[in-house]
């Protein structure tokens, strides 16, 4: 069997979303880790009531970049993680972490890339006036918010909509096409054709 590892930064409402539909069965593999590079992160409390181990390190307490990622990266490692799911996980990572898990990253985005990358993109879109917002899951490359696209969902945008109304429906999609795309990784069910993922029955 697989087996992932779920990087968060806070809420943890995707973690919880997939941890969900692994214990219904519609996930199979195994959750090697949580793994927090904030201490507070309301996630960590969700990992544990599924009993799932959790790691947190603070990017402060290393003298580099490429310390932290090497760290993290021995972790996975020595869990002998396959896939890394980034669910609102607020840190870049450094390109040598990116290139040496290249294929088997995945990252949770809210907005419709390519539009709206970076931080408040929800905020964003509505300021900017689009119609139809959405949420998008990718492979991450060292570019931000830019590789391959796996899976979109739409939804529109409503004339009284403010950034939390919008945020929180974008939200429940998120919550169905992260763990959706996960399965599709998992099963191997893509072949990727330049930026093109072509998703298999
Ligand atoms: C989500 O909106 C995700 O798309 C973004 O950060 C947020 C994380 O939410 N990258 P949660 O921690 O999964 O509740």
């Amino acid at each position: 069997m697989k087996k992932i590892a779920i990087f968060i930064s806070g809420r943890g409402s995707n973690l919880e979303a997939i941890l969900e539909k692994k214990k219904r069965g519609q996930i199979d593999c195994d959750v090697a880790f949580v793994f927090s590079n904030k201490a507070d992160a309301k996630g960590l409390e969700i990992a544990r009531s599924y009993c799932i181990p959790t790691f947190i390190y603070d990017r402060k307490a290393f003298s580099s970049q490429n310390e932290f990622d090497d760290k993290i990266l021995s972790l996975l490692e020595e869990h002998s993680v396959d896939i890394v799911v980034l669910a609102g996980f607020m840190m870049i990572l450094s390109r040598s972490f990116i290139e040496k898990f290249n294929g088997r990253i995945i990252n949770i985005h809210p907005s419709l890339l390519p539009s709206f990358p970076g931080l408040n993109s929800q905020r964003r879109a509505l300021d900017y006036g689009v119609k139809f917002a959405g949420c998008t899951v990718h492979f991450v490359t060292p570019e931000v918010d830019s590789g391959p696209i796996i899976l979109q969902d739409i939804i529109p945008v409503f004339d009284d909509d403010s950034e939390e109304t919008l945020m929180l429906r974008i939200l429940d999609r998120e919550h169905i096409i992260l763990p959706e795309a996960l399965k599709i990784i998992l099963e191997e069910r893509y072949q990727i054709f330049g930026r093109r993922v072509v998703l298999s029955k």
